[in-house]
């Protein structure tokens, strides 16, 4: 993997760049939208690719692991081969799934003991297990094996969990560094940084991480708890010490104001569950503001979604008839409803590379976030 910085903000501390992968580059900063399962839920690869224009998507090790299982992961050839998305895919590594989502979960030095949230079964994951998993699912990029710590731990929790996420991260590497990938094209493994919202720890991981000399960096433990602007003080601190001429990826953030505001930070890739999760609940992002589709006042506004949106869902479909479809709980109001967040997500992360080329990002910045505050 190779990273290109192509143009320093001179304002703020925004880059963009290119990410070259054996599955396509990455225009940065970038958006990837989750696929969980191994699909992005509801949206048929060729939407992804030619109308919202994703140029990478996410995957779950915790959830892959669990379903479909390792033995068809590999008898397909990997989740590219799998689920037919040929540009690149990045993994997490169940990190934060098997806390966020299993039962029983019990941590050991040696690894994360926990039961399926599906069928109970028991199982112990491991730094070298969870490189393992990801060499199978084959994503071009794949992440360290992590304990991701709660917004609101106190300093001496925080501390000695980022010890065991240090110690598992040099298992990670050691693990990384001495296995091949499978299917023949390569693969690159990002350490994260945790250490809560203590600047001291942050400083230290960022510096342990650093070391690593990885091919991109993550920012981890963030958006789980703790207030916005520790999460935006936090990002400053460890960008001050992260490698300039790598990719930092702020992992499970956020709406679109903290993507600009991360962007202004340093930061050139994101995930987040946001425009699939709310969408499916009825909230729309648009460049003025979000909309409830279900409130009464669309029911009969017969403008298209969004006039000003970039997919084609956006002026195809009324608000109306998207506010009927979400009311009556239909598949096809869901898929709009995903299918423009995640058009949206895109369109803003592309903007802001544009901006920060054309020079001009911090005031284009600054209207933009104005108007996302909105509430039409
Ligand atoms: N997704 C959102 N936050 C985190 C984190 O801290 N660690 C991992 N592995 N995944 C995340």
């Amino acid at each position: 993997m190779k990273f290109e910085l192509q143009h320093n903000d001179t304002k703020t501390n925004a880059r963009a760049g290119l990410i070259t992968t054996d599955h396509g580059v990455i225009e940065t900063p970038i958006f990837m939208p989750v696929g969980t399962q191994g699909t992005v839920k509801g949206v048929h690869m060729t939407e992804l690719k030619e109308d919202i224009d994703a140029q990478i998507i996410l995957g779950n090790t915790y959830h892959l692991y669990l379903r479909p299982g390792l033995e068809i992961l590999e008898k397909a050839g990997g989740l590219h081969k799998f689920n037919t998305w040929d540009r690149p895919i990045l993994t997490d590594s169940g990190g934060f799934q098997v806390f966020s989502l299993s039962d029983n979960r019990k941590l050991h030095e040696e690894g994360a003991e926990f039961r399926s949230h599906i069928d109970g079964s028991k199982h112990l994951f491991t730094p070298e297990k969870v490189m393992d998993i990801q060499r199978i699912i084959g994503a071009d990029i794949i992440m360290a094996f992590d304990e991701c710590c709660p917004g609101d731990a106190d300093y001496d929790y925080a501390k000695k969990s980022l010890g065991l996420t240090e110690r598992w991260l040099d298992r990670c590497f050691d693990r990384f560094n001495t296995t091949e990938p499978k299917y023949g094209y390569q693969q690159c493994l990002f350490p994260i940084v945790q250490g809560c919202v203590y600047p001291d720890l942050r400083r230290h991981a960022a510096e342990n991480v650093a070391r690593k000399g990885a091919d991109g960096n993550a920012i981890g433990g963030l958006a789980v708890g703790e207030p916005t602007e520790k999460m935006y003080e936090m990002i400053e601190v460890v960008n001050e010490i992260l490698p300039k001429d790598k990719p930092r990826y702020l992992m499970g953030v956020g709406t679109p104001i903290n993507l600009l505001e991360a962007i202004e930070r340093g930061v050139d890739m994101f995930d987040c569950i946001m425009p699939t999760r709310n969408g499916r609940n009825g909230q729309l992002f648009t460049r003025f503001g979000t909309i409830n589709i279900r409130n009464k006042k669309w029911e009969d506004d017969f403008s298209p979604i969004d006039s000003d949106g970039n997919s084609y869902v956006d002026t195809l479909y009324s608000k109306a008839y998207l506010h009927h479809l979400v009311k009556v709980n239909e598949l096809l109001g869901l898929q709009i409803a995903s299918i423009h967040n995640l058009a949206f997500y895109l369109w803003l992360v592309k903007e802001a590379r544009r901006h920060i080329i054309a020079g001009d990002f911090s005031t284009w910045k600054s209207g933009m976030v104005q108007q996302l505050n909105n509430r039409l």
